[in-house]
């Protein structure tokens, strides 16, 4: 398995996913970021996080595997490097590898979690936020039954890695780390572009497979969610569940 197929747009998410960045104080606060240290941003995305880093007096190299991306966050002033997660090219030069809201979309997460391995110094440490087990577990489900009901394919709805945290306890383990803390956080997450705008930016690869209908597709989706994901006054939230993360190379 290798990484989500994915078309980033950095304007819709700067429109309608900035809410990523913004949520990310827990997972900083377990990084607990010092003067000085070298941090690798795995994912690092528009750079939002990694700037805010750098603020924060550390040396930080964001890698992102697409290029709109990165030139948002080169224009950040962030310095940057092209690669997969999947194939990361540093030996022993972090003090940390910090990620946020990322790992979700590496598939391949024996090969993620050797390279963050590679990449740090020994007793450096991985601290790592990402979509835990049960993360959007209702829209996957609206999805794959309305992809069922049209014979389409219900694997495009949900192609993302949320392990358990014994799951990923075990696989940071066999990659030679070990393990300081896990939390698994159910974490509602309010999506201020509404339920459409989420569906488009982060799965639109599932609606395409239905050409000109993809429209009523996107409908039938919405319809199924909004008693349980929609408030009264029209405020939809996501079920998120975050699993958060601090390893150490030992
Ligand atoms: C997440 O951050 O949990 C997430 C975002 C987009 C798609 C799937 C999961």
């Amino acid at each position: 398995m290798s990484a989500v197929e994915q078309k980033w747009s950095v304007e819709d998410y700067e429109r309608n996913a900035r809410f990523v960045s913004d949520l990310a104080q827990g997972v900083l606060e377990w990084l607990a970021p010092r003067p000085g240290e070298r941090v690798l941003d795995l994912g690092c995305g528009d750079g939002v996080l990694s700037a805010r880093l750098a603020q924060s007096g550390c040396r930080v190299v964001g890698v992102d595997i697409d290029e709109g991306m990165l030139s948002a966050a080169r224009a950040r002033g962030v310095q940057v490097v092209q690669a997969s997660g999947e194939n990361l090219p540093f030996e022993r030069e972090f003090d940390a590898v910090f990620s946020n809201a990322a790992l979700h979309w590496m598939t391949n997460a024996g090969a993620v979690l050797e390279g963050v391995y590679r990449a740090l110094r020994p007793g450096g440490r991985f601290v790592a936020e990402m979509g835990g087990h049960g993360n959007v577990a209702a829209i996957i489900t609206a999805m794959r039954a309305v992809a069922r009901r049209r014979g389409a394919d219900e694997s495009l709805a949900g192609p993302w890695f949320f392990p358990t945290p014994e799951v990923y306890a075990d696989m940071l383990r066999q990659a030679g780390f070990s393990v300081r803390r896990m939390e698994l956080i159910p974490r509602p997450t309010r999506l201020p572009g509404g339920m459409s705008a989420w569906l488009k930016i982060f799965r639109g690869v599932f609606f395409e497979q239905f050409g000109e209908d993809a429209p009523v597709v996107l409908a039938e989706v919405e319809d199924l969610l909004r008693p349980v994901l929609c408030d009264a006054h029209g405020n939809w939230t996501a079920d998120y569940v975050r699993l958060r993360v601090e390893a150490v190379k030992e």
